[in-house]
Order: structure tokens, then sequence, then C-alpha cells
């Protein structure tokens, strides 16, 4: 190995996971002022830009892509390093790939204020964005399969699998839903017209929801979970039978996003099944991150960090019982178009990829700046618990708001007419929605917090270059 060899590439990682921070507080201050405007709608003061339609897709990439994104980007970097005890492959197209994403973030949060929009949810950004997407994961994906290659142990780690898979499908994804025709530099229209259209944007969608914000954070959790327990993954071979079985079932549960539209009814049925088959390799995950902790629950008690990483995987558990039953189609009467939809979202959401990337943080963060461990441990058990307590409020108001509108909305008199008008749905409602802006409040001052106890080790700490260790015969075929 040559000296440049002997090292980690940390900076990459280092630059991903500070900008988690950034964009959580600035994706989740968009949160809570969409929440807020739900509520009191002069909030928008009449300016365009802080509309609550302009601004909704800001909230939802910010979260997303960008708070999601950059801690994905940053594990990714993190572990494939690590469990290949090699060094990044192509440090400068990693470097590309930071520069690009927040060029893309960026241009998201010019644009989107604007008005320039495609329409079709999570895939909002228009065509000249969706080219440097497209660049940038290519490269993203040169990087993690070059470094798997030059990896010096034979094994695979299953946290590899998980991220292949994410990076692969995204790739996919994003590319056969936005093939658009362009109508001039802020303009396109979709290549697919009608229901294909809606078929194609909602099998990216629900595959979004698969491999973005699920296969990519159980390869975080796959890492993270183990390490910070310090015990092995429960069942390895539970962690390969429950990968291939979720990313094979993903694929077709697109159409439980579009039942009772214009959508061959076969197609809504056949997303429906899958979506119930889904439940078994969903809870696989669960099941196999919660007993990595067998024998050592008493680690729990002292360690916040770990219930960051254990909590989140209730949260996984929760949505992803819920998401199956919400794809039955006669539940779906009910929960469709309500804010229970809503409050799925943001179980899976805020409980699972926003608790799961918190921990990664905390973990990452003293180890990168070359400190033992985060400046304030108290700061993370206050951070834990307003995290806590505003998912709670966030998602017990949105379900009671969602179940009641549904049932209003279907409510009839005993002469066949409607009980209820829509405003008089609205204004039931309006309770909930101030509770949801004070569990969002408090789920975003958590981030405040962490954000100020990162400031403090990273100010008391510095950037470390981390040894590649020498290993033996055995240990690379192992
Ligand atoms: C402070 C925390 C947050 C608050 C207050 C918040 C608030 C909101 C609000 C008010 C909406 C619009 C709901 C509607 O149209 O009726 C929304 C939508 C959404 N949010 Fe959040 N959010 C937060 C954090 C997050 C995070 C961390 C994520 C993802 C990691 C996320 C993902 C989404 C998604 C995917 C939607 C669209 C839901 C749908 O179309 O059904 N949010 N959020
Ligand atoms: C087994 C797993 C899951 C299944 C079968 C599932 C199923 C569903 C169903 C049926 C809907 C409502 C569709 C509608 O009525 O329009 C939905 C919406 C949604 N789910 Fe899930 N879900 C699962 C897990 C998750 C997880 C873990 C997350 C987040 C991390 C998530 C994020 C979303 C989002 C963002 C939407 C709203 C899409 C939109 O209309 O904008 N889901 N899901």
């Amino acid at each position: 190995m040559n000296q440049n060899q002997t090292f980690y590439y940390d900076r990459v990682v280092r630059q991903f996971s500070v900008m988690t921070i950034v964009w959580g507080l600035v994706g989740m201050l968009v949160g809570v002022l969409i929440a807020s405007q739900l509520a009191w709608p002069a909030l928008n003061f009449d300016i365009a830009w802080l509309s609550y339609g302009r601004l909704r897709p800001l909230h939802t990439n910010a979260v997303i892509f960008a708070f999601g994104g950059s801690a994905l980007f940053a594990s990714v970097y993190y572990v494939v390093q690590r469990t290949g005890q090699t060094r990044l492959f192509a440090p400068k197209l990693a470097e590309f790939t930071f520069w690009g994403w927040q060029l893309v973030i960026l241009s998201a949060a010019v644009s989107l204020p604007l008005g320039y929009t495609t329409g079709k949810e999570y895939a909002e950004l228009e065509w000249p964005i969706d080219l440097l997407i497209a660049v940038v994961w290519v490269c993203f994906a040169i990087v993690f399969f070059g470094t798997l290659a030059k990896r010096r142990v034979k094994h695979i780690y299953v946290a590899n699998w998980f991220f292949g898979a994410f990076i692969l499908a995204v790739a996919v994804l994003h590319i056969v839903n936005s093939a658009e025709i362009p109508a001039g530099w802020m303009k396109s229209y979709s290549a697919y017209a009608g229901v294909q259209d809606a078929m194609v944007q909602w099998w990216y969608g629900h595959n979004a929801v698969g491999f973005f914000l699920t296969a990519g954070f159980l390869g975080m959790m796959y890492y993270f979970v183990p390490k910070q327990a310090q015990r092995p993954v429960y069942s390895y071979r539970l962690s390969i039978v429950h990968f291939w079985a979720l990313i094979f079932t993903y694929m077709w549960a697109g159409p439980h996003h579009l039942h009772y539209t214009a959508l061959p009814d076969w197609t809504q049925t056949l997303g429906m099944v899958f979506s119930l088959i889904l439940l078994a390799p969903s809870w696989g995950g669960m099941i196999n991150g919660i007993m990595t902790l067998s024998g050592a629950w008493h680690k729990l008690r002292d360690d916040p960090v770990l219930r960051f990483l254990i909590v989140s995987l209730s949260f996984y558990g929760m949505s992803t019982f819920e998401g199956p039953m919400m794809s039955i189609k006669t539940v779906n009467a009910l929960s469709h178009y309500t804010d229970w939809t809503v409050g799925h979202v943001h179980s899976g959401a805020l409980g699972w990829v926003g608790l799961i990337s918190m921990g990664t943080i905390y973990f990452l963060i003293p180890k990168l700046f070359g400190q033992k461990e985060m400046y304030s441990k108290k700061a993370i058990e206050l951070h834990f618990w307003m995290a806590t307590v505003g998912i709670v409020l966030y998602i017990a108001a949105m379900w009671i708001a969602g179940v009641m509108q549904g049932l209003m909305w279907r409510a009839l008199n005993a002469d066949g007419t409607l009980t209820y008008t829509f405003v008089e749905s609205v204004k039931a409602t309006y309770p909930y929605y101030v509770i949801r802006v004070f569990g969002g409040l408090l789920y975003f001052l958590g981030m405040v917090v962490m954000a100020w106890n990162a400031w403090k080790t990273i100010a008391q700490g510095q950037s470390v270059s981390v040894a590649i260790p020498e290993l033996s015969h055995s240990q690379r075929n192992a």
C-alpha cells in the first residue's frame, strides 16, 4: 500500500455529516412553517413564494433528499470503507458527489419557491436539475461499487447489500420517472400520459419509500446498531433472506397509491396483495435489529445513542404494520385523502428515518473529529425525549384527525344526503393541526439541541485521519 492508501478517506463523510444537521434544521423549520400555515393560513403573508403550495414540496425535498440523503451519503462512504478495510475509490469523485448534491439542494431551494415544478410528487424538480441528479447519482454508484471492488476482505457485509440495492434502484427509478420532454429551460412535460403516467409516478413514489427511505436506512441500521450495541447481528441468515424478499416485493406495491382510480382493478389488487406480503420482510428487519440487543438490553438505560437507534426500529415496525393495513382497499377507502396518510408518513419519517439518522450522526461526529464522545450526553438525552414526545404528539393528532375526517365525509343522513359539509370537517380538524404544530416544533427544537452539541464537539476536536489496519491472511478471507 502506498502512503496515501493507509488512511480512510473521511473528509467527505465529515462534510455530509455536518450537512445532515444543517439540512435537518432547514427542512424541519419549513415543516413547522407549513404545519402552522395549515392552522393559521394568514402565515403565508400573501407572498407567492411563501405560499403553502410552494413550500410543501420544499419541505419534502429538503427532509427526504437533503437531510435523509446527506445522512445516507455519509454512512455509505463511512461503512463501505470500514467493512471493506480499504480507502474510498476515487475520492475526488466522492468530493464531486458532495458538491453536486449541495448544488441540487440549492437549486431545489430556489426553484420550488419560485413555482417551478413538474407536479410529480417527490420528483418535482425540473429537467436541468434532474440531469444533474442523474450525473451525481451515477458518480455515487461508481465510488460505492469501486470501493466494494477494491475491498481487502472477501466477504461483503450485509449493510453493503442494502446500500447497493438502494443506489441501483434509485438510479433506475429517477431516470425512468423523470423521462420528460423539455419545453423551455424550466418547463417540461412527462414522457408518459394519463393513467400510465400515474402508474409510473407511483411505482417511483412507493419505491422511493422502499429504497430511499427504507433500504438505505436498513443498511445504516445493519452497521450502526451492532457497533453501538457491541453485539453481532442477531441473525445473519435472516438479514439475507429479508433483503431479497424486501427488494423483490417493494417493486410491485406502488398501485396501493392509486386505489379506486382509472388504473385497472386487477393492478390495484396486485398492489394491495404485495403490500400485505411486505409486512413479513419489513418485520424481519425490525426483529433482526431489535434482537441484536438480546443479552444487552441494560445498555438502553444509559446509552441515549443506542436508544435513538432502537426506538427508530420500533417506529419502523409500526409504520410497516400500518402501511399494509392502509393498502387494503376497504381501509384505504377511509384513509385516502385524510390526515391519516400524513400521520403514517411521519411515523415512518420522524420515527424511523429521523431517529436512525440522528443516532448515526451522534455515532459519527465524535469519531470523525477525534473525540471519545459527544460534548454533552445530557443534551443527547434531552434531544431523545423532545423528539419522541414530538413524534407522539404529531402522529396521534393526525391519526385522530384522519379517522375523523374519513368518517365525517362518508356519514349520510337517512335521506341519503351528506351529514357534514366539507368545511365542517376542516373546522373539526383545527385543534389537531395546532397540536401538530407543537409536536413538530418540539421535534425541530430537538434538532437545535443536536446542532449545539455537534458544534461544541467539533469545536473542541479536530479532523482526524484514521489508519486502515493491516490484515492477516485469515482476516482477508473471513
Ligand atoms: C419538524 C418536523 C416536521 C414537521 C412539522 C412536518 C410537517 C409537515 C406538514 C405540515 C406536511 C404537509 C401535510 C399535508 O399536506 O397535509 C408534511 C408533509 C410531508 N413531510 Fe413532513 N414534517 C416534519 C418532518 C419531516 C421529516 C423529517 C420527513 C422525512 C424524513 C418528512 C416527510 C414528509 C413527507 C414525505 C410529506 C408528504 C406527505 C404526503 O404527501 O402524504 N417530514 N410535513
Ligand atoms: C410495508 C411497508 C409499507 C406499506 C405497505 C405502506 C403503504 C402505504 C399506503 C397504503 C399509503 C397510502 C396511499 C394512499 O392512500 O394514497 C402510504 C403512504 C405513504 N407512505 Fe407508506 N407504507 C409502508 C411503509 C412506509 C414507510 C416505512 C415510510 C417512510 C419512511 C412510508 C412513507 C409513505 C409516504 C411518504 C406516503 C405518502 C405518499 C403520498 O401520497 O405522498 N411508508 N403507504
